[in-house]
């Protein structure tokens, strides 16, 4: 097992990594002591994990909320049956939520902790991958708007996050890519090292090898923990934003094909090779270079084409997403694989190129 920490003064906390940590009840006792516990998970997760977590934590007194699974239901009628759950089972300020699921039983659950009597405490159990290596971690919680995507949320931080990798032997093939699409973006962003190595190991993670899943999920913490110590609140122009590589193409994508049609891993995949074309038309990153992003892409089966939207359509959609920078897209761009920097000062012509163009050339 691994701990990291997440430095961040009296708000700070371990995440713990490893393989049968659904029996380590050590590793959370002391978060539990003298709560009133309730789980927060959804319908596909609870009939795969729920008896076992009820199991660590030995006591009867449980509540389990159970949501139904998908984004379109991460709601204010979800998190609203999680306040009346409570409510109605007299929890009090005393009590402690668990989030049991991907990332949207985990920023629902957050936000529902973050805003039930001013703040109450949780802790994150991640299922799928894209949760353990980027959601789960970093505080970031919230639902959506009909109007538009985690437009409704707040910074709040759990008590800590158990990541047992066992869980991934369920997740679907399609959920394993997207969230290797975040690792991808962690070697990208800031680890050439990262990089380097998922180009050697990536059949081995796409067939689940523990030891090479612990290995990318453990960096990529690392990766995330060091950028949100340094940068909890996402500054303007912050290390934090680096994050969001790929995301704004990514985002574009997303809502023009209608939310769950590409995932988000999926999006941010093609949203990371028109981030790359463009730094390499500005001759910030090498062509051999961007081929490499490409081919590591292809080979985690993630997505490098854009679907067919015209230009207008993909700039109108890209000037909503809400990172712009003095009126002007502000974009995550790379100088290099493991450099990438936010910026609004690059060509509008090269920027229109790119998201007019149909294939990345395979
Ligand atoms: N808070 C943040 O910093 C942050 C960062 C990135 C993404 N997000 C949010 O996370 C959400 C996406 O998270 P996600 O990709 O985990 O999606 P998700 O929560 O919808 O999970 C994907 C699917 O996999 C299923 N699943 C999860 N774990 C499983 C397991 N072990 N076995 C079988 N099935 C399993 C889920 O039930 C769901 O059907 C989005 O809402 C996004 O906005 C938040
Ligand atoms: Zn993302």
């Amino acid at each position: 097992m691994k701990t990291i920490k997440i430095n961040l003064g009296d708000r700070s906390y371990p995440i713990f990594i490893g393989q049968k940590l659904f029996k380590e009840y050590a590793l959370i006792a002391d978060y539990i002591n003298n709560k009133r516990v309730a789980i927060v998970t959804n319908t596909t997760i609870e009939p795969l994990y729920l008896s076992e977590i009820k199991k660590l934590l030995g006591h009867e007194d449980i509540l389990s909320i159970v949501l139904p699974d998908g984004e379109k239901y991460k709601t204010h009628e979800s998190l609203n049956s999680i306040y009346d759950q409570l409510l109605a089972n007299k929890y009090g300020r005393d009590s402690l939520l668990i989030a049991l699921g991907g990332g949207v039983i985990g920023d629902i659950t957050g936000y529902a902790a973050a805003t039930y009597m001013r703040g109450i405490d949780f802790i994150q159990i991640p299922t799928s991958l894209l949760s353990q290596v980027d959601s789960s971690v970093g505080g970031k919680t919230g639902i959506n708007h009909s109007l538009g995507k985690n437009m409704i949320g707040a910074f709040y931080q759990p008590k800590c996050v158990l990541i047992n990798i066992d869980v991934l032997k369920t997740l679907p093939d399609r959920e394993l890519s997207a969230g290797l699409a975040e690792v991808i973006k962690y070697g990208l962003i800031r680890d050439a090292s990262l990089f380097d190595w998922l180009e050697k190991e990536m059949d081995n993670l796409m067939n689940r090898n523990p030891e090479q899943l612990m290995h990318a999920i453990s960096v990529s913490c690392e990766n995330k923990a060091s950028v949100v110590s340094e940068d909890e609140f996402e500054s303007s122009k912050g290390i934090r934003a680096t994050l969001n590589l790929g995301h704004t193409f990514g985002h574009a994508i997303e809502n023009a094909m209608g939310y769950g049609n590409w995932l988000h891993g999926e999006a941010v995949a093609c949203g990371m090779v028109m981030a790359s074309y463009m730094s390499m038309k500005h001759g910030w990153l090498t062509i051999n270079d961007f081929e490499r992003i490409k081919k590591i892409i292809k080979s985690a089966r993630l997505p490098s084409t854009p679907p067919d939207l015209s230009r207008e359509q993909f700039l109108g959609l890209m000037q909503s997403d809400k990172k712009t920078l003095d009126g002007k897209i502000n974009l995550i761009l790379q100088k290099g694989i493991g450099h990438a920097f936010i910026t609004n000062e690059y060509s509008e012509t090269i920027l229109l190129e790119t998201i007019s163009q149909k294939t990345f050339g395979e």
